[in-house]
């Protein structure tokens, strides 16, 4: 089915402060092939039959490529993002203006959370469910003011390891009710919850997972994630998916991937 994504160009993209482990401001990134393999992604949606928003990059904020950090959606409701850093904080109110423009309802956090970087729904499993992850960014208060903001029951799952630091690059939906994730990620009593919550999750390795496999949009059918996460992507034509891989590696620069560059709308 149709999907509606927000995305914005890396125009101004470049590393030039280390906000996570992939982050090196030594390493040379060549902005024009950022934006060049940016586009390859919006018209891998546009091609999946996809809407695709563009939100319009501003200078300094290098990080705004990652748009799935702006905010979190659900139902039409859209629960707004506070940055944990200051590098990014002014992200929030550009996203906030393309969802007063659209005309949704927009709350405004109280709490630390970093969107879609560490929120994600699935509308099927459970009646409806959010997951949410804690331990890096996102303050486990801010799991329950989402909850309230959006009326859907949360999840909070502790994310362990710093290489895993969004809920994004360890876990994601593949269809309405299930997921993939990598349990290494996750402590031990969150393992269980997956486990209980996703008996027929589909398991990432930690190969999968640095290869930012998991950073992944799937409509349902088709899968699109980074081309270097070959193993995952076989697993997942097993299960009956289709893999539909991306070159993005000037963005796994920044520490992020596929996921990372798209929010998604969901009315
Ligand atoms: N450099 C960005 C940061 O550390 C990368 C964000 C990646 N985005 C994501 N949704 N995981 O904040």
């Amino acid at each position: 089915m149709t999907r509606s994504y927000l995305m914005s160009p890396p125009e101004h993209f470049v590393v030039e402060y280390a906000i996570n482990p992939w982050m090196d401001t030594s390493a040379p990134v060549d902005t024009e092939l950022a934006v060049k393999q940016w586009e390859g992604l919006r018209e891998t949606l546009v091609r999946l039959g996809h809407e695709v928003h563009v939100l319009p990059p501003e200078i300094g904020l290098p990080d705004m490529v990652y748009a799935a950090n702006g905010a979190f959606s659900v139902d039409g409701v859209v629960y707004g993002a506070r940055f944990k850093y200051p590098q990014r904080s002014a992200e929030a109110a550009a996203h906030r203006r393309f969802y007063d423009n659209l005309g949704w309802r927009y709350v405004l956090p109280s709490q630390t959370n970093e969107g879609e970087g560490d929120f994600t729904y699935l509308p099927e499993a459970h009646g409806g469910l959010i997951l949410a992850g804690h331990g890096f960014r996102t303050e486990t208060a801010a799991h329950a003011e989402a909850q309230e903001a959006l009326g859907r029951p949360v999840v909070s799952l502790r994310l362990v390891d710093a290489r895993m630091y969004h809920l994004d690059v360890a876990l994601q939906p593949i269809s309405d009710d299930n997921v993939v994730y990598y349990p290494g990620a996750f402590s031990e009593a969150s393992q269980q919850v997956l486990r209980q919550l996703f008996p027929a999750a589909i398991l990432a390795t930690e190969e999968d997972a640095l290869a930012f496999g998991l950073n992944l949009v799937s409509d349902g059918r088709n899968v699109v994630l980074s081309s270097e996460a070959t193993g995952l992507a076989a697993r997942l034509r097993e299960a009956g998916y289709v893999p539909v891989p991306v070159e993005l590696m000037e963005l796994k620069k920044g520490g992020g991937s596929v996921k990372c560059c798209i929010a998604e709308l969901r009315a």
